[in-house]
């Protein structure tokens, strides 16, 4: 037992072996099936059955709700919460070197048991769990199982620390709901943050209280011409607790200086010559920019910060920087300059994209630089590391999730990749970059841009099976990196995804199942 902590590493080998296509399609589930492939995986013989008196008991009242309410629906049974359980969740006993988020899963006959040293590690155990369970799990209405979890024990940890999915609300809307059900979908792959990328030049998405028009004009429209819309702060808290009871925190992104057509054309007063544009609907960039020589500019955004970090419980506030090719060098480090100070005045850390490691931008203490380039090297980003900057991963060729699969993908764009699942997995973004080493790297993100994105269906079919490869670089061992191995547990979550009602992206890189 002590001495497979020891070898964990090598285990990995053994976490890589998927069982064959055709239990899978039977609804059978081996200690195997993982996505993301956990650090060590030690699977014993026979299995624990769920029935319908199993109680849950747990240290942490939430990750016991959540877990019921995922087994309720398909099982039909009562699973009650109990003080005692053949399943607990536990925060002790785990290992030290499980760290903050993760667990160690045991699966006996008898009982399934889960230890971690925070309620987050216990939810990543949670969806393990899940995991091992016969995919039909996944159904809202009752099935017939039986719910038989593989015996065994999972002890797992992360890579890195931030694992991101972002979504562009911006260029087209999407409702709360949508947000909602997105956030439950990364959850089961162990990402815990979603960037929301709230205003862009043909749309402003949150209601700010002090600059009303921003919401309710510039969120009036998106591309294409369509309504728009925009969270009141209402939903937003909505998104925001939603997101929290599975324990992902929520990033929010007001992009300035550039992509601000929208804020621009509610309020004359923040264009230089004081006249307000119309308000934009096509998919160009970089032709937008907030004022920076004027004072207002300043008190604009010092107020929808300040209303951005009180809905926001999470460390972090995006303020974009990306494509402010209408703003000069200077006045975009200037503008930055003070716009940097007021989020931290607001006891938040800068995320910005990658285009803030300009030499003349100052650090920020905790600054994160969010890489969305193609190249393998960016001098300007590893010499922002070497002033203490951390990175983000997300480059446009590997994370972008609206770059088409093939040339024959009916949504999307090409201008960065086509992106098939190997070239979304096949990179490390530990040594992506040169002049960052892996100390540097905050973690990866996988980014839905929404130009082309309108449906619900439209998310899920980019989404899918890529944000699942992504997650995994975010998360697995180093060592556990292997896309013959990858192929063959994504092949296995494909009857999840049928159940969910995802209509992924059925790539011919993988074997799915039936
Ligand atoms: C970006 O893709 N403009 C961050």
């Amino acid at each position: 037992m002590v001495r497979m902590f020891v070898l964990g590493t090598l285990l990995v080998a053994f976490a890589v072996v998927a069982p064959p296509p055709a239990a899978v399609a039977q609804g059978r589930t081996a200690m195997h099936d993982l996505v993301p492939a956990p650090v060590s995986v030690r699977p014993a013989p026979g299995a624990f059955a769920l029935r319908p008196g199993t109680a849950i008991a747990s240290d942490d009242a939430g990750v016991a709700a959540y877990l019921a309410g995922v087994l309720r629906p398909a099982t039909g049974y009562r699973l009650p919460i109990r003080r005692e359980g053949a399943i607990s969740l536990r925060l002790k006993g785990a290992p030290a070197h499980v760290g903050r988020e993760g667990y160690q899963l045991d699966v006996t006959p008898r009982s399934v048991t889960i230890k971690a040293r925070t309620a987050a590690g216990l939810f990543n155990g949670v969806q393990t769990l899940r995991q091992l369970l016969p995919a039909s799990v996944e159904s809202t209405t009752v099935r017939p199982g039986p719910w038989r979890v593989p015996a065994g024990r999972v002890v797992d940890h992360p890579r890195f620390a931030y694992r991101g999915a972002m979504l562009d609300v911006a260029r087209h809307f999407h409702p709360v709901d949508t947000v909602k059900r997105y956030i439950d979908r990364i959850a089961l792959y162990k990402i815990n943050h979603l960037h929301l990328h709230l205003s862009d030049d043909q749309g402003w998405r949150i209601a700010i209280d002090t600059w009303p028009r921003l919401a309710s004009y510039g969120g009036s429209t998106q591309v294409g011409g369509g309504p728009g819309g925009h969270y009141t702060k209402t939903d937003y808290r909505e998104i925001v607790a939603h997101a929290a009871r599975r324990h992902i925190t929520i990033v929010p992104e007001i992009d300035v200086p550039g992509h601000t057509n929208a804020a621009l054309a509610s309020y004359p007063e923040l264009n230089c010559d004081g006249v307000a544009p119309p308000l934009y609907t096509g998919t160009r960039v970089g032709f937008s920019s907030l004022c920076t020589s004027k004072e207002i500019t300043y008190t604009f955004v010092r107020d929808v910060l300040a209303e951005l970090a009180a809905l926001t419980p999470g460390p972090y506030l995006h303020l974009g920087g990306d494509e402010a090719d209408a703003t000069s060098d200077a006045d975009f480090a200037a503008f930055l300059n003070r716009a940097h100070p007021m989020a931290v005045s607001l006891g938040k850390t800068v995320v910005g994209w990658h285009q803030i490691a300009a030499p003349a931008v100052r650090h920020s203490p905790g600054r994160v630089l969010q890489y969305w380039g193609l190249s393998g090297s960016d001098p300007q980003v590893a010499e922002a590391v070497s002033g203490g900057a951390k990175v983000i991963m997300s480059p446009a060729n590997k994370t972008y999730l609206d770059m088409k699969y093939d040339p024959t993908t009916r949504l999307g764009t090409t201008w960065a990749s086509l992106i098939e699942v190997r070239t979304a997995y096949d990179w490390d973004p530990g040594a992506h970059l040169t002049g960052v080493p892996e100390s540097a790297v905050l973690g990866v993100e996988a980014p839905l841009w929404t130009e082309t994105i309108v449906t619900e269906d439209d998310l899920e079919y980019m989404a899918f099976p890529r944000l699942p490869a992504v997650a995994e670089l975010g998360w697995s061992p180093r060592s556990a990196h292997d896309w013959e191995g990858f192929r063959e547990r994504l092949a296995a979550q494909g009857p999840r995804w049928e159940t969910l009602g995802i209509g992924f992206h059925r790539s011919p890189q993988v074997s799915w199942p039936g």
